[in-house]
C-alpha cells in the first residue's frame, strides 16, 4: 500500500529498508507537544483568514486536543509507516474527524512545520537548562560562602603556585555557569522567529497571517525568509555549541573533584549518595558520577561536530539531511541536563576537609611569591633579583625540609643580608591570601563581597 499522506502518485508502498531508514517516529514522537500546539495555531489562523471554515476549524482543533490527552495519556500507538509525527498526529486527526482533517496542511508543509515544532522544543529546553545552571550556582554559592576563607593551594600546571581559598575557587565555576548561562539565552532570543508559513521553501499563495501564528507561539514575531525558516538549523547549532562549552565547564569540575577526592589529595570528600564502591577493593569510595560527567562531555561535544558535519555544504532549502539534527540535539540537551543535576547533587552534598587543604597549602612553598614581593616592596630589589633571591631561599628550604617560614633569619640572611624579621608577616598562607585585595583576587574579603554580589542576583 503506498503511504497515504504523501502516496497520491506512487503505486506501491516503500521497501522496508526505505521506511527503516525514512521514519524519524521513533525519536520524533517527543515532538508531539510543540507538534500540536503549532497545529492549533495554524488552524486558528486559517479560520481568523477565511481560509479554512470556522465549523472545520472547531473539529480540528476539537480533534488535537482529543489526540494530545491520549498521547499524554499513552493510549496513542506510534505508527512507522506514517513516517514521523507530523504525519502521525494529522493520520490519527482524519480517524477521528474525517474529512475536516485534511485542511490543516493547507498553506503549510512539513518544511515549516517541523522548524517549528522544533524551535519551540529547542527553546523550552534552554529555559530548563538555565534554571539547572542557577541552581547549579547556587550550590556552588552555598558552598563559596562557607568557605571564603578555607585555604587551599592554587595550581598552575598543577603544581602549587599560590595559595587561595576554596570560595574563591567555587566562584571561578559560578562565573563560567553565568556566561553559559548568557549563552543559551543569547541562542534562545535569536532563535525566537517563526518559520511557519514558510511553507514548502516559497512562502504560500492563501491569505495567511504569520505574525498571528508567530504570536501565538509565543515568537517575538515571523521569520523574513522563507527558503532560510526551513533550512536554518544554526539554532540547533547554537545551542549544541552552548551546551559543548557547559558540558567542557562541568568536565573541568569533575576532574577537580576526581583529583580532590584521591586519598593523595583528600580536600573534600563526596557524599555517599554520590559515591560508589568497589565490588573487589573494600576501601575504595569511586567518584563514578564525576568520572561520567567528563566523559560525558566527550558525546555532548560529538553531537555539535555532527550536526555541523551535517548541516555543511548542504544546498537551500530542505533537505532530508536535516532530520539528523534530532537524535544529536536530544542526546546533547538530555545528557547536559543528566550532567547538571548530578554536578550540582555532588557539589550540594561534598564535604570539605579543610586541614588537608590548609596542610598542602602550606607546603610546596606556596607563599614564594609573597616573599619576592616583600623584597621589592620594603629592601627595594627589582622583581627580577627578588624573584633570583627567592629561588635560592626556596632551595634551602627545600634542604632542610621546612616551608619559607621555616627557616630562621640567620639563614635567610646569608642569601640576603637585608632581610628582617618583618619578612614572616608575609609568609603564612594566611598572610597571602589576605593580602590578595585585587578587584578579583582571592582575599577572604573580597571573597565575601563577590559571594553578596552573586547572592543578590541568584537569590
Ligand atoms: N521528519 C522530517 C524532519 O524531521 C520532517 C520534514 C519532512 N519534510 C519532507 N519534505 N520530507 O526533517
Amino acid at each position: 500500500m503506498s503511504n497515504k499522506m504523501w502516496g497520491g502518485r506512487f503505486g506501491e508502498g516503500p521497501d522496508r529498508i526505505m521506511e527503516e531508514i525514512n521514519a524519524s517516529i521513533g525519536y520524533d514522537q517527543r515532538l508531539y507537544a510543540q507538534d500540536i500546539r503549532g497545529s492549533k495555531a495554524h488552524c486558528a489562523m486559517l479560520a481568523a483568514r477565511g481560509i479554512i471554515a470556522k465549523e472545520d476549524a472547531d473539529q480540528i482543533l476539537a480533534g488535537l486536543d482529543a489526540i494530545l490527552a491520549d498521547i499524554n495519556a499513552g493510549r496513542f500507538s506510534f505508527s512507522r509507516e506514517l513516517e514521523d509525527i507530523h504525519m502521525n498526529v494529522e493520520s490519527r486527526l482524519a480517524e477521528r474527524i474525517g474529512a475536516a482533517a485534511g485542511r490543516l496542511h493547507t498553506a503549510r508543509s512539513r518544511n515549516d512545520q517541523v522548524a517549528t515544532d522544533f524551535k519551540l522544543y529547542v527553546r523550552d529546553a534552554i529555559a530548563h537548562l538555565d534554571e539547572q545552571l542557577a541552581y547549579f550556582q547556587l550550590a556552588l554559592l552555598d558552598k563559596a560562602e562557607a568557605h571564603a576563607a578555607t585555604i587551599m593551594p592554587g595550581f598552575t600546571h598543577l603544581q602549587t603556585a599560590q595559595p587561595v581559598t576554596f570560595g574563591h575557587h567555587c566562584l571561578a565555576y559560578v562565573e563560567m555557569a553565568g556566561r553559559d548561562r548568557g549563552r543559551f539565552q543569547d541562542a534562545a532570543r535569536r532563535l525566537n522567529e517563526c518559520p511557519l508559513g514558510a511553507a514548502a521553501l516559497a512562502g504560500t499563495s492563501f491569505p495567511i497571517d504569520r505574525e498571528m501564528t508567530a504570536s501565538a507561539l509565543g515568537f517575538d514575531g515571523p521569520t523574513r525568509n522563507s527558503l532560510d525558516s526551513v533550512s536554518d538549523r544554526d539554532f540547533v547549532l547554537e545551542t549544541l555549541g552552548a551546551c559543548a562549552i557547559t558540558a567542557t565547564h562541568l568536565s573541568r569540575i569533575a576532574e577537580e573533584i576526581v583529583i580532590w577526592s584521591t586519598p593523595g589529595f583528600n580536600f573534600i570528600r563526596l557524599s555517599d549518595g554520590f559515591t560508589t564502591g568497589s565490588s573487589i577493593m573494600p576501601q575504595k569510595r569511586n567518584p563514578d558520577a564525576a568520572e561520567l560527567v567528563r566523559a560525558k562531555t566527550g558525546r555532548i561535544i560529538g553531537d555539535l561536530n555532527a550536526l555541523l558535519i551535517v548541516m555543511k555544504g548542504l544546498p537551500l532549502a530542505y533537505s532530508k539531511d536535516m532530520q539528523e539534527d534530532k537524535e544529536q540535539a536530544f542526546d546533547a540537551l538530555d545528557n547536559l541536563s543528566l550532567c547538571l543535576a548530578a554536578m550540582t547533587g555532588m557539589v550540594r552534598t561534598l564535604a570539605v576537609n579543610d586541614a588537608a587543604m590548609h596542610a598542602a597549602a602550606s607546603r610546596g612553598f606556596a607563599t614564594a611569591t609573597d616573599l619576592a614581593d616583600w623584597l621589592v616592596r620594603r629592601l627595594g630589589l627589582p622583581f627580577r633579583q627578588a624573584h633570583h633571591v627567592t629561588g635560592a631561599l626556596v632551595a634551602r628550604a627545600e634542604a632542610k625540609g621546612v616551608d619559607l617560614d621555616g627557616l630562621s633569619l640567620a639563614e635567610m640572611q646569608e642569601v640576603e643580608p637585608r632581610i628582617n624579621d618583618e619578612v614572616y608577616g608575609v609568609l603564612g598562607v594566611e598572610n597571602s591570601v589576605k593580602s590578595r585585595t585585587s578587584f578579583g583576587g582571592t582575599a577572604p574579603d573580597n571573597v565575601r563581597a563577590q559571594c553578596a554580589w552573586w547572592r543578590k542576583r541568584l537569590g
